[in-house]
C-alpha cells in the first residue's frame, strides 16, 4: 500500500505544484481566508469529499469514512492563513495581495492536507477508520484552533497529526520530535506608575522609567538564578512606552512581552514568580504596579506512540537517510497545542529548505521552499493515516 500511496502522490504531484501556487499568489490574513477556504472546498469537493465551510469561523472541515465503523476519528490538520508582510521573492507566482504574504508556509501546509485528502479518497476502500480534514484559520493569532474546537471539531478524534515547515531541512526529509515540539507563549503587560516631578529634582519624584529597568533587568537576571535551567524560559519584553518630555520623570511606563516555556510545571508557577519580582522591586522604590498574564498557547507535546507511527512510515516510504530526528524542541508556538488538550497528538517538521544554497527563515519576506517537499508532506500523512487504521 506504500508504494501505492507513493505512485498516487507522484502522479498528482503537478496538480498539487499548481493548487500551491495558487494558494500562495492570493494569501490572506487571519480570520480573513475566505477565498482560501472556497478554494479548499472546491478541490475537497472536486476529490468526491462533502466540504464544510464557516467551521471555526473561515475554517474547512471533510471526512473520509472508513471501511469500518470506527469508534473513534482520526483528525489530520493544516492552517491557511497567511501574514502581514511585503513579498519580495520576485517569484512568478509571488503574493498579488500588497503587504499580505505566505511567509510561514501555510500554503504548503494547505497544499499537503489537500493532496492527503485526494489521495487517501482514491484508496478509500482500503482505510480502516474514519478520518477528518481540519483547514484551520487564524495560525498566526493563535485563536484559530479554539475557534474550531468550539465548532465541535474535535468530538469523537482519539488522535490528531500535523505538520510545519522548516527551511533548516532540506526537502524530501522530515523532522521527528519526541516530547516537546514547541513553547508555551504568553503575553505579558506590567504597568509602573511612579510620580512626575522635574528632571533636576528626581528626590521630589518616583521615576517610573528608571524603576522600570530595575524591574526588567531583575527579570533576566531572577530568570538565571532561580529558574531550573533544565526547564527553559525566554522572557522578552519587546515593548516599552511612557514619559512625556526630556526633563520630565515619567510617572507611567508600560512594558509589554511575550513568556516562553516548555515545562508545564513552570509555566503555572510563572505568573506569580513574575509578580513577586515585580512587586518588591516596585516597593523599594515606593512605586505601584499592575501585570496582565494573559495565557497564549500551551506547549505542543508530542505523543509517544503517534511519534513511533511518524517514524516509521518516514522509514518505510522515504528511507532512514531522510529522517532527522529532532534533538531540540523550538521556542516558537503553535496552536496546535490547542487541539492536544482533546486528544493525543503528533507534529512533524517537513524539511522545505533548498539543499544548495542559504534559506531564509520562516516570516522574511525572501522566504522560498523547495516545492518537492509537498509530495514528501503528502506520503508520509497518507501513509501515517493509512498504517493507524491498519494497525488497530
Ligand atoms: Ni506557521
Amino acid at each position: 500500500m506504500l508504494t501505492q500511496i507513493k505512485h498516487l502522490t507522484t502522479t498528482l504531484a503537478p496538480r498539487l505544484v499548481e493548487i500551491r501556487r495558487h494558494l500562495h499568489a492570493h494569501p490572506e490574513l487571519s480570520g480573513q481566508e475566505y477565498q482560501t477556504a472556497a478554494f479548499v472546498a472546491g478541490v475537497l469537493s472536486s476529490s468526491g469529499l462533502h466540504a464544510q465551510e464557516g467551521v471555526g469561523k473561515t475554517g474547512v472541515l471533510a471526512e473520509l469514512q472508513g471501511t469500518q465503523d470506527s469508534d473513534h476519528i482520526l483528525a489530520i490538520r493544516t492552517d491557511m492563513d497567511a501574514l502581514p508582510i511585503q513579498e519580495r521573492t520576485g517569484l512568478d507566482y509571488a503574493s498579488r495581495i500588497s503587504g499580505v504574504m505566505h511567509a510561514c508556509g501555510h500554503d504548503i501546509h494547505t497544499t499537503v492536507g489537500l493532496g492527503t485528502a485526494m489521495v487517501l479518497s482514491q484508496i478509500a476502500p482500503e482505510i480502516g477508520g474514519k478520518i477528518r480534514f481540519l483547514f484551520q484559520p487564524a495560525e498566526e493569532i493563535a485563536q484559530g484552533a479554539s475557534w474550531m474546537i468550539a465548532d465541535g471539531v474535535m468530538n469523537n478524534v482519539g488522535a490528531i497529526l500535523g505538520l510545519h515547515v522548516f527551511p533548516s531541512i532540506p526537502a524530501g526529509t522530515v523532522g521527528i520530535r519526541y516530547g516537546a515540539l514547541t513553547a508555551a507563549a504568553d503575553n505579558l503587560k506590567i504597568n509602573i506608575f511612579g510620580e512626575s516631578g522635574h528632571g533636576a529634582r528626581p528626590h521630589e519624584a518616583i521615576d517610573a522609567i528608571w524603576i522600570s529597568s530595575q524591574v526588567i533587568t531583575a527579570l533576566q537576571q531572577a530568570i538565571s538564578r532561580t529558574q531550573n535551567p533544565l526547564h527553559p524560559v525566554v522572557l522578552s519584553i519587546g515593548k516599552i512606552s511612557g514619559g512625556r518630555a526630556a526633563n520630565i520623570i515619567a510617572d507611567q511606563v508600560e512594558l509589554s512581552g511575550t513568556v516562553r516555556s516548555l515545562h508545564p510545571d513552570t509555566r503555572t508557577e510563572l505568573p506569580q514568580w513574575i509578580e513577586n519580582i515585580v512587586a518588591n522591586v516596585c516597593n523599594c522604590y515606593n512605586a505601584k504596579y499592575e501585570i496582565q498574564y494573559v495565557p497564549g498557547v500551551p506547549s505542543v507535546q508530542n505523543d509517544y506512540s503517534l511519534t513511533q507511527l511518524l517514524q516509521s512510515v518516514a522509514e518505510e516510504a522515504l528511507t532512514n537517510d531522510h529522517i532527522q530526528i529532532l534533538p531540540e524542541p523550538s521556542l516558537g508556538a503553535e496552536d496546535f497545542s490547542v487541539y492536544l488538550e482533546h486528544a493525543p497528538g503528533a507534529m512533524f517538521r517537513l524539511g522545505v529548505g533548498y539543499p544548495d544554497r542559504d534559506n531564509y527563515p520562516l516570516h522574511h519576506p525572501q522566504f522560498e521552499v523547495d516545492e518537492s517537499a509537498i509530495v514528501t508532506g503528502v506520503i508520509t500523512l497518507s501513509c501515517a493515516a493509512y498504517k493507524y487504521w491498519s494497525r488497530k
